[in-house]
Formats: structure tokens, C-alpha cells, sequence
């Protein structure tokens, strides 16, 4: 898969399968924008790709923050040029972050607030923003990123959930009509249990283990790539067979 000069702007880049992306485009040829709210983390990983040679650059982002995205596309382009790949990658579960372990009626509203701003709007500001240019080239992928929490709900995470099949499926299928008229793609890649996290190993799946966050990558690279041109407004698990396992249980 070759992304020489494509510039790849990346979300939540400065850990786990953000930052694996951004290592992977950078080793076939793209020009790397990495946004992250953790600036402390962001340098250091940036500087990581930089030591290697690798073209590039970290912006502070927070993507509940419009403002600060439409900045960042700003920067991007004046350094690179143009935008030709998304990843949405940033993301998270509310009560991990916020360490709250109280049933659905009594988690504060904040949380949830948290959980819906960062999995679903953030996303789709960035896809707003980002968009803007990729109309204005005529071309451009948008890789979201889901989670199987979004196919088969959750009773301890019903904001992740919520916000996760509201990008996997109304958000993916609605850009991706959008898109179609301006050559841009839009499509999903939505994991089971990653092991960015020793946590994930406790989820069940059908083949036995969590996944190499490498193993998500691939697929991501793959769809954004020029060998996934025929796929736009779909959602692809990638998850061990974890969704199936309910259907074996009859
Ligand atoms: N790890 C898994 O098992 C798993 C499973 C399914 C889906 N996912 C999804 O994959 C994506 C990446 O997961 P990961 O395990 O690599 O996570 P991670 O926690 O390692 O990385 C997430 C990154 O997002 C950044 N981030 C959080 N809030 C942000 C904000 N408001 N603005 C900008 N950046 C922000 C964090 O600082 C962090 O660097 C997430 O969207 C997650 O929901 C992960």
C-alpha cells in the first residue's frame, strides 16, 4: 500500500492504535498530522516518528473543541498541502476516564456528556471540518473508528455505545452519500477487545483472544488505501467473531 505525499491526519494519535496508524502511514510514505489532548504524550510520540525521519507534526487538539480542529486543518494545510486521509480514532469509554463504577442512573450527567461529546460529536466535527477540504481537492477517505460495544450494547457503557453506533452506521452511511459527489469515501472499522489495554484479555471472542492492536491497523490501512477504493459507507467488525458468539448461544 503506497500513501507517498497523501497527507494522513490522525486523531487520538498519541497512543494505542492512534499512534500505531500514524507509524504505519509514516512507513509507506504519507505525511503524518497527529492531534491528540495529550500534549505531554502527543511530543514525545511525535518526536518518536520524527527520529525515524518521518514527515510529522503534532497540533494540541481537543476534538470537543470546533475551534481548535478548524485551526489544526489550517496548520495541516499550510505545512502539507492538502488532507487526503481521516482517521476518527480518538475515543473512549466515560467511566474508565472518569473512573466511575455507579449503574446507569446514577453516573452524573457530566460523565455522559463526556462520553457523547468525545466518541460522537468530536468525530463528526472532524469530519465536518476536515471534509471542507477534501471537497475543495475532490478526494479524500475518512476512516471511522467504532467498537463492538456500538453492535451489541452495553448496560455499563450506554453513552460509548450510543455514540459509537451513531458513527459506525447514521454517521458513516450519511458522509459517505455526502461524500460520493465530491470522490470522497467514508467508511468504519470497528474492533472487538484490543489489547492497547492488559484489560481487553478479560473479553470474550469466538477465536479465543483479544486482538494486536496491528491487526486493526492493517485493516485500517487497507480501507483507506487505493486497494479499498470500491468500499464507502460501510462498517467493518473486526472482532474475533466476538458478535457471532451470542448467535452460537442460542
Ligand atoms: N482498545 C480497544 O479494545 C478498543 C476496542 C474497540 C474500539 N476502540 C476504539 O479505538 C480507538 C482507539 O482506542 P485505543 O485503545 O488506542 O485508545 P487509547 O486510550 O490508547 O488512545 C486514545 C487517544 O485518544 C486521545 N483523546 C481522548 N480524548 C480526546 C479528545 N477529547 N481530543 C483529542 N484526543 C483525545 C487520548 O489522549 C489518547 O491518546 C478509540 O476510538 C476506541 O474507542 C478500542
Amino acid at each position: 500500500m503506497d500513501f507517498l505525499r497523501k497527507t494522513v491526519v490522525i486523531t487520538g494519535a498519541a497512543s494505542g492504535i492512534g499512534f500505531l496508524c500514524s507509524k504505519n502511514f509514516a512507513e509507506n510514505g504519507a505525511n503524518i498530522a497527529m492531534l491528540d489532548v495529550n500534549t505531554e504524550n502527543l511530543g514525545n510520540k511525535v518526536n518518536e516518528l520524527r527520529a525515524l525521519s518521518y514527515d510529522a507534526i503534532g497540533v494540541a487538539v481537543d476534538i470537543r473543541n470546533y475551534g481548535q480542529i478548524v485551526e489544526a486543518r489550517e496548520k495541516i494545510i499550510n505545512e502539507f498541502g492538502s488532507i487526503d486521509i481521516v482517521v476518527n480514532c480518538a475515543g473512549g469509554s466515560s467511566k474508565r476516564i472518569w473512573k466511575c463504577d455507579d449503574e446507569f442512573i446514577n453516573v452524573p450527567i457530566e460523565v455522559f456528556d463526556w462520553g457523547i461529546d468525545v466518541n460522537l460529536k468530536g468525530p463528526f466535527y472532524v469530519a465536518h471540518a476536515m471534509m471542507k477540504q477534501m471537497v475543495a481537492q475532490k478526494s479524500g477517505v475518512i476512516v471511522n473508528i467504532g467498537s463492538i460495544t456500538g453492535e451489541e450494547g452495553c448496560p455499563s457503557a450506554i453513552d460509548y455505545s450510543a455514540a459509537k453506533s451513531g458513527v459506525m452506521y447514521g454517521m458513516t452511511k450519511s458522509l459517505a452519500l455526502y461524500g460520493a459527489q465530491y470522490g470522497i469515501r467514508v467508511c468504519c472499522v470497528s474492533p472487538g477487545p484490543v489489547l492497547t489495554r492488559a484489560a481487553m484479555s478479560n473479553m470474550s471472542t469466538l477465536v479465543g483472544r483479544a486482538a494486536d492492536p496491528q491487526e486493526i491497523v492493517d485493516l485500517i490501512l487497507y480501507v483507506a488505501s487505493e486497494k479499498g477504493a470500491f468500499i464507502t459507507g460501510t462498517n467493518y467488525l473486526i472482532d474475533g467473531g466476538r458478535n457471532i458468539m451470542r448467535i452460537k448461544k442460542g
